[in-house]
């Protein structure tokens, strides 16, 4: 089932058309950069953990057959990196709508590569919205983004291009590359 939180996210944050906000962005935002904004850092956040757990009924899926898209699961420890924008408050009346099926606006402590911090916002899709497919293997995801797509393209691109993506940023991330390798391997046969 779809899951729209625009509403609850505009209510969440009463943000003034003046301010700017760091956003950080960890899946599609990192590689699919389609809003204005002022500045961009790699930066990274701690205590969470790049998952392909949310389902997608909008973009790279539909209501009968969702795909699979990140989200941030909470784990002690460990660090997730993506990249940060300095994007002006009206940008998240566009985001809102892109993040519609599950995601919130949550308030996120991230750090710069030059060893800064800032608080800012990321949209993280948490286990108790309708859309959420939850844990599988990393072959069953695999299995199950081959067989998605949705209004805005293949499921499988957004997994090969978030990889690239992330290998492009230096980053390594063992859960998304190991579904990148079924995904690789499973078109082979
Ligand atoms: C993000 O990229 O930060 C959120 C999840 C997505 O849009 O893929």
């Amino acid at each position: 089932m779809s899951h729209n939180t625009v509403e609850e996210n505009q209510r969440r944050h009463q943000l003034d058309d003046d301010d700017r906000v760091w956003l950080f962005g960890y899946g599609s935002l990192i590689y699919l950069v389609d809003f204005p904004y002022l500045e961009s850092r790699p930066a990274s956040i701690r205590g969470w953990s790049r998952r392909f757990w949310q389902g997608s009924h909008d973009h790279r899926g539909t209501e009968e057959n969702p795909g699979r898209v990140v989200t941030l699961i909470e784990e002690a420890g460990a660090v997730c990196g993506g990249v940060a924008y300095l994007v002006g408050a009206p940008v998240f009346k566009q985001l809102d709508l892109r993040e519609k099926n599950g995601y919130l606006r949550v308030t996120a402590e991230m750090s710069f590569d030059d060893g800064t911090h800032a608080t800012g916002l990321t949209y993280i899709a948490t286990p108790d919205n309708a859309a959420y497919l939850g844990q599988a293997s990393e072959y069953e995801i695999a299995r199950h983004i081959r067989g998605a797509e949705g209004p805005s393209g293949p499921n499988d691109e957004y997994l090969l291009e978030l990889a690239r993506a992330l290998r492009e940023l230096g980053l390594h991330d063992q859960h998304v590359f190991d579904i990148e390798a079924h995904i690789l391997r499973l078109g082979e046969t």
